[in-house]
Parts: C-alpha cells; structure tokens; sequence
C-alpha cells in the first residue's frame, strides 16, 4: 500500500567530478527497481548537475535544509522556491545535525516544514532521541513532542514523510534493532492518526535512518511500519546504496 522509499543524504560530500561518478551508479542500478521511490540528497552546488544527470529516470532530487522566507537579506540560506527551480521535490527538514549542531528548534522547524509545503514539495521531516533520552526511557515523549510542535492539520499529509532518526544510531555504526526502530514507527504512526487522521497516517511513508547498511538493510525494512530509509554514510558507495534500494523490493 506504501511505496517503500530509499533517501540518500549525502551531507557535506562529494565534488562535481564525484557526484557524477556517484550518480551514474546509483542510476544504472536503480534502474531495473521499479516498486521502490529513490531520492538523492546531494549538497546545494550539485543540485543543478544532478537534476540533469537524473532526467528522465526515476530517481527524484532532494535538499538538506531550506529557510522558511522565500528571499530576502539571510546570507548563506537558500529557500524553498530556489530548491524547486533546481529540480527539487523533496526537502529534508530538522535533520539532528540541524537540530544539535546548529541548534535548530521546534519553532523554526515548524516554520521550515510550512515553507516547504507551501510550496507544494515533500518535507522529510526528522525526529529522533538521544542516548541520554533513550536511557532515561523518554524516547516516546521525545518523539511525540516533535511531532506534536511541528506537525498540524495545516500540513497537508500527502506532502510529508517522516523520518525516524535516533540520533545515537547515526553515523555510529550502531543501528536500531529492527524491533526497537518498529515499535517508535509503531507509536510515530499513531501519532499521526491523531494529528491528521488514521486514513491520512497509514498513507504517509516513515523511514529508519541511522546506520543502515547493506548487511541490516533487509531485517529494517521487513518491518511493517517501516518505509524506507534515511541513508547517510552508505549512500556515498554506489553499489551499497543500490543493495539498500534491492532490500526494499
Ligand atoms: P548514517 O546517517 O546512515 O551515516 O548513520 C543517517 C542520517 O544522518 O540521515
């Protein structure tokens, strides 16, 4: 009923010369994957070269962040209409590199995720705990919470993904348990049945992300409330981030 969706954030990575050895890749090998929505999240200096490199396959185009004013004096942003004019039909919103290394909040991710929407793209929207607020066992209450302040009716569901994140899991090399990020997509769909509507929640994709891999890809993605994936190291390789895509089938 939900089509699986593998995302790639590659963050600060890659130069032109290396994205496009990437992308060729990862397009040769999607290519053959049909029932799987693939985006690529590529820094903003290769948004241009990599719509071009992507025309005409179904590999979508994405964005890390985005500023919620559509232009004006914020040097060093970039809005949501310039996403767009570059390809862009999804934007990845509140990433916990966001929210901790640079101190994004609810409030302004609230303004972010409306921004994008407005605009009529997908905002991917990221949630996820600490290690200190998974051991102190306030992961629900963490979750929910950024959801709740983030999230409304005014959100047109249909334009929202949501990506669980545990941010001790990310770039750690430690991954959920399949088990352990189940029973948070478990509690985050339910939450969304409650802010937008039980048919509404059971239509929006929820991705893991945090060390998935090409070795724990498949166990992840067999779980019925997850949707796909949020991939930050293994989408750098073109044939990992193609065994993650495969797992999806
Ligand atoms: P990781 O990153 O796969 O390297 O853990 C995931 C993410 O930050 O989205």
């Amino acid at each position: 009923m939900r089509t699986p969706l593998i995302a790639g954030n590659w963050k600060m990575h890659k130069t032109l010369a290396e994205a496009r050895e990437l992308v060729t890749g990862i397009r040769a090998g999607a290519e053959s994957v049909h029932s799987v929505d693939v985006l690529i999240c590529p820094p903003y200096h290769l948004l241009f070269p990599m719509a071009k490199a992507i025309a005409g396959s179904r590999i979508k185009l994405g964005a890390q962040n985005a500023y919620h004013e559509p232009q004006g004096a914020f040097t060093g942003e970039i809005s949501v209409p310039m996403l767009q004019d570059a390809g862009c039909s999804h934007v990845i919103i509140g990433h916990s590199e966001r929210r901790h290394v640079f101190g994004e909040g609810n409030e302004l991710l609230a303004k972010k995720v409306r921004a994008v929407v407005k605009s009529g793209l997908t905002a991917v929207y990221c949630v996820g705990e600490t290690l200190a607020e998974r051991e102190a066992l306030q992961t629900h209450q963490v979750v929910q919470q950024q959801l709740n302040a983030v999230l409304s009716k005014e959100v047109p569901p249909d334009c929202l993904v949501v990506a669980y994140e545990p941010v001790w899991a990310i770039g750690t090399g430690k991954n959920a348990s399949p088990e352990q990020a189940q029973e948070v997509h478990a509690m985050i769909r339910s939450r969304l049945a409650a802010i937008f509507d039980p048919t509404a929640a059971a239509r929006i994709q929820i991705l893991y992300g945090g060390s998935v891999k090409p070795s724990n890809a498949k166990g992840i993605l067999d779980q019925s409330d997850i949707d796909g994936a949020l991939v930050g190291g293994a989408c750098l390789v073109a044939t990992d981030f193609v065994s993650i895509i495969q797992a999806a089938v």
